[in-house]
């Protein structure tokens, strides 16, 4: 799979899609990122990549320009095109699966008030947030995305059954049970029975029901 970024910000996606297990994914040539600079498709000497809204009101809108000329130069026929923006549909898990299955994924990221709405039109085939608040700018969102996307891939993680048993995978409906370590007793503070009694029927029902509590404890959203 290849993933290329387009932003005026590379370095906040490279930092964290370079390191730890999506280094390893790069290195092991699972995954490609292309990390590219939108001020790199401006023609201006000032390299600007944004102006004032038509209309007025406060802050700057990106042009479509440099976008229409990024996107000219990445998309084939086989990528998919987003754009990362708080105005796009809600990030799941189950996006995170269907874009894990895609060849080629552009993200567009946007900044300051907005991205002209020409891009959005002509350009970007989804628009996708990772939730109800506002960041400074798309390119964290980006490497959320990627992420998510990058770690379900075959291969990936190390034990491939560690993403299949976790929260919001399967039906999507149900946080994952607690989970604990040794040692058994950690200032008195003990691992419950059922986990050290080596049966696994018992253990499995125990993970059920602690997940069901957990879910109506923490995210009732799921169980309606
Ligand atoms: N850019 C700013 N906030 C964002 C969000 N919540 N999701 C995606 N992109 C964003």
């Amino acid at each position: 799979m290849k993933i290329d970024i387009v932003t005026i910000f590379p370095e906040i996606a490279e930092a964290p899609l370079k390191s730890s297990i999506m280094g390893r994914a790069t290195d092991a040539g699972i995954v490609e990122f292309g990390f590219h600079n939108l001020r790199d498709f401006t023609k201006d000497k000032h390299r600007q990549v944004d102006d004032i809204p038509y209309g007025g009101g406060p802050g700057m809108v990106m042009k479509a320009e440099p976008f229409f000329d990024a996107i000219g130069k990445l998309k084939t026929d086989r990528s998919k095109v987003l754009l990362m923006t708080p105005q796009g549909t809600p990030f799941v898990q189950a996006k995170a699966v269907e874009f894990s299955r895609i060849d080629h994924l552009i993200i567009l990221c946007g900044h300051y008030e907005g991205v002209d709405h020409r891009v959005v039109e002509a350009l970007v085939d989804e628009e996708i947030s990772i939730g109800d608040y506002v960041l400074t700018n798309g390119t964290i969102a980006a490497a959320v995305v990627a992420d998510a996307v990058v770690r379900l891939i075959p291969g990936v993680l190390g034990d491939d059954a560690s993403s299949e048993v976790e929260s919001f995978s399967g039906d999507g409906k149900r946080i994952e049970a607690p989970q604990y370590t040794r040692p058994a007793d950690f200032r008195g503070m003990m691992v419950p029975d059922v986990l050290l009694s080596g049966h696994h029927q018992a253990i499995a029902e125990w993970r059920d029901l602690r997940a069901e509590e957990r879910t109506r404890e923490n995210r009732p959203d799921l169980l309606d």
